[in-house]
């Protein structure tokens, strides 16, 4: 049993992992300022301590680290959202104080081990297909990309120079339960319930892939719990292509909904044309197939 800090708690990835966390029996502290986070979304469990914060101000995080005698943080609270990061670059650089806080503090009270939640955006607009952990050159322009990039920086700094372990995790469009409604999966599905419009950017034909919740959890703890991909870089999704318009469609198709799809302008920025991570690390730790998109959205609906 381990005592671990999962930050930005309440929301929708990081509240599924403090359940995995949990249900291995762990002592789990989360903390978040719910910026986006949900109360709903926090575990009652007895082993399970829920700390208001932001990660941000060091005057609310240093007492919850330097009293909480953690063994792990998984730092994976964020400003999260196409739409919000774009228009807050500001708020989105200010996650760099929560890097800032979040290293020092781990080094100052002998965390055994980093895992920080990076994203696929790091890779920007796409220089090769499927996009691989090490020989895909990184091309992150926008503030959210640029400050998971930097967060990957401050995980192998602090390995050089203070010997601290991490495992960083490129997450790609994952996707279930809990989702905020401002993804395009989460949101195209409450539309099609309410037989609404679905719009999407431009011709729709620019593509992502999406992970089922479950394999995304499986494969993260299954790095924890067996203690590998230390100081590694691991793609966290699936590589099975779907353009906007056929999650549309498929969207539609299994809910029975007359919405219609519309196009609207396409996106200025942040829109990349096509996203695949290289999954060969993703795969060895599922050792099962994937979630198929069709199963992933009837398990939610
Ligand atoms: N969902 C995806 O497909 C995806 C893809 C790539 C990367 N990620 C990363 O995964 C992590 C979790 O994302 P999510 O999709 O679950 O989003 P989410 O918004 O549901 O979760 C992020 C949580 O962090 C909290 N938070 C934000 N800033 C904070 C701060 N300064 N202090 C304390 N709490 C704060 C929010 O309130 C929220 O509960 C993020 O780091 C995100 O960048 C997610």
């Amino acid at each position: 049993m381990s005592n671990i800090l999962v930050t930005g708690g309440a929301g929708f990835i990081p509240s599924h992992l403090v359940d995995a966390l949990l249900d291995d029996n762990h002592e789990v502290t989360s903390v978040d300022n719910f910026i986006t986070g949900k109360k709903e979304n926090l575990s009652k469990k007895e082993n399970h301590t829920f700390i208001k914060a932001d990660v941000n101000n060091l005057d609310e995080i240093e007492p919850i680290i330097r009293n909480g005698n953690y063994e792990y943080i998984f730092h994976y609270a964020a400003l999260v959202g196409v739409h919000r990061t774009i228009n807050n670059p500001i708020g989105v650089l200010n996650d760099l104080s929560g890097l800032e806080n979040i290293f020092f503090l781990a080094k100052e009270t002998k965390v055994k081990k980093i895992f920080f939640s990076s994203s696929s955006e790091v890779y920007g607009e796409p220089v090769e297909l499927p996009q691989r952990e090490y020989l895909t050159p990184l091309n992150s322009r926008l503030p959210y990309a640029v400050i998971k990039n930097v967060g990957e920086c401050f995980c192998k700094s602090y390995k050089q120079e203070h010997n601290l372990d991490y495992t960083i995790f490129r997450f790609f469009n994952t996707y279930g339960f809990r989702q905020s409604k401002d993804f395009v999966v989460s949101k195209f599905l409450e539309l099609a319930k309410e037989n609404k419009d679905i719009t999407v950017y431009g011709t729709g034909l620019q593509t992502r892939t999406f992970c089922y919740i479950d394999d995304h959890i499986e494969a993260t703890t299954k790095v924890f719990r067996d203690n590998i991909y230390n100081n590694e870089i691991i793609n966290i999704g699936n590589d099975e292509e779907t353009t906007i318009l056929q999650l549309a469609e498929t969207i539609i198709k299994i809910l029975d909904s007359k919405s219609k799809i519309i196009h609207l302008d396409p996106l200025k920025e942040g829109d990349m044309t096509r996203r695949q991570p290289d999954v060969e690390r993703m795969k060895s730790l599922l050792n099962r197939d994937f979630t198929p998109l069709e199963k992933g959205l009837k398990k939610i609906i």
